[in-house]
């Protein structure tokens, strides 16, 4: 009987990526993949931390999937991820969680074979999460979740140090891949059908900002992929307003293949608390910014990622944050409350806002991102856009995919058109955006 596995990822795209990389594994050792943990014989959970609800959820599923392994004994359970990575956290779950069999750091995905080799030698639990993060691991096997659009990773770890960020300690500092290993990784997947990369980095306008012997940085790494034959469209994820420099918006504006996806977290609105989170920006250089985008590409979906509630936050900066999600008109926004993370400075300030005033405020602001999203998507209204078909939406046989400014349309029309690019004219709007093909 063939052995199978099941990968449930929490998280970003970077742990999706990680997770294609345990996929790739798992498939070369002979495991195929399910979607039922009953069915599985290695089931792998990787984790997120940047949030506690995220922590949460991780830890309340493992606990699920510990119930099925008293049952099905020979069930190999490992974790994979940010949360492995916390301080003291694997010495933590060595200890308490005897059923996990093998515990993977965000950096040592290359081990996973030998690590389930020992665990299958009944060598007992498996842990390897590192202290120094080492070099970039290249050549590792992967299975991409889709045929026709792939994550590459270009930049690993981060080095900004937000003050209530814990993915600095918990992916490392910056290290960047060689340009040349990039290329040749997607001019092969786009000889094999790929149209689409996104590339990855927790801040991707870093990218090179490392390299000792070379000087190199991310807007020449968008110039060198034009030349690529078969690839389509470029995202890249994410950008740091302050890192994203003159050079990169020359790059974007020379390039047809770069999608008018921006998505540029801008978490506050105020200065006075972008100063205490270590943004490294202002709010009238992230207008600046928007407005030199909003220049080279008029059609830009703009997009971001907002913090309410963060220490010392008063009402009067909050509204100065309503203010500029208006005034920059975004497509769509990820709104958070501030979660305190340990380990990371916020975490110690004293002047934390209640709950209470942070679900109101993350009230007001959905209400208005909402509001903003129903009238970006009113003015697609009648347009031809091009949309990469991605796949089935839902259950009811329509298509669902994707334009250039990352936004889904569901449509009509054949399966075969699954993987491919076509114009589509979006006929009706609201919430979800409905198109035909044109
Ligand atoms: N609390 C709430 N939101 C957070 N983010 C990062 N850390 C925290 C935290 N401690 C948000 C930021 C970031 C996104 C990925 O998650 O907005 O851009
Ligand atoms: Fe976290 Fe800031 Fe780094 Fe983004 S740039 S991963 S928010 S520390």
């Amino acid at each position: 009987m063939q052995k199978k596995y099941q990968i449930i990822t929490f998280g970003c795209q970077m742990n999706e990526r990680d997770s294609e990389y345990i996929a790739g594994t798992l498939e070369t050792l002979g495991y195929q993949k399910t979607e039922k943990i009953q069915d599985a014989d290695v089931v792998f959970l990787n984790t997120c931390c940047i949030r506690e609800k995220a922590e949460n959820k991780a830890l309340s599923l493992l606990g699920e999937i510990r119930k099925i392994k008293k049952i099905n004994k020979d069930l190999i359970i490992g974790v994979a991820g940010c949360m492995t990575q916390q301080e003291g956290k694997a010495k933590k779950m060595k200890g308490d969680m005897k059923y996990v069999d093998i515990i993977l750091g965000t950096h040592n995905l290359h081990e996973l074979e030998r690590m389930l080799n020992l665990v299958l030698q009944g060598k007992g639990q498996q842990v390897s999460v590192w202290e120094s993060e080492g070099d970039v691991v290249e050549g590792m096997s992967d299975s991409q979740a889709y045929p026709f659009k792939s994550l590459i990773n270009v930049v690993y770890g981060c080095n900004n140090f937000c003050t209530y960020c814990i993915v600095p300690y918990v992916r490392g500092r910056e290290r960047s891949r060689e340009p040349e290993s990039i290329v040749k990784e997607i001019t092969k997947k786009a000889s094999e059908g790929v149209k689409e990369v996104m590339l990855l980095g927790q801040n991707v306008n870093s990218y090179g900002k490392d390299f000792k012997t070379r000087s190199y940085q991310f807007s020449e790494l968008i110039r060198d992929l034009q030349d690529v034959e078969g690839l389509e469209r470029i995202r890249y994820m994410t950008s740091h307003p302050r890192d994203f420099n003159d050079s990169l918006i020359e790059a974007i504006a020379a390039s047809a293949k770069v999608t008018d996806q921006f998505h540029l977290p801008v978490q506050s609105g105020s200065n006075a608390i972008l100063k205490r989170m270590n943004r490294g920006y202002t709010r009238e250089y992230y207008l600046e910014l928007v407005k030199k985008i909003k220049k080279i590409r008029p059609e830009a979906a703009l997009t971001t990622d907002i913090i309410v509630g963060f220490p010392g936050e008063t009402e009067k900066d909050f509204e100065e944050t309503i203010e500029l999600v208006k005034s920059v008109g975004f497509a769509s926004a990820f709104t958070f409350m501030y979660s305190p993370r340990k380990g990371t400075p916020a975490f110690d300030f004293t002047d934390q806002v209640p709950l209470a005033d942070k679900k109101r405020r993350i009230q007001e602001l959905n209400r208005l991102v909402s509001e903003l999203e129903l009238k970006y998507n009113k003015n697609l209204e009648n347009h031809v856009l091009k949309c990469l078909i991605e796949g089935k939406y839902k259950e009811d046989g329509k298509l669902i995919g994707k334009t250039s400014g990352y936004r889904s349309v569901v449509l009509e029309g054949d399966d075969s058109l699954i993987g491919q690019i076509v114009d589509v004219k979006i006929y009706q709007t609201g919430k979800q955006l409905l198109g035909k093909l044109a």
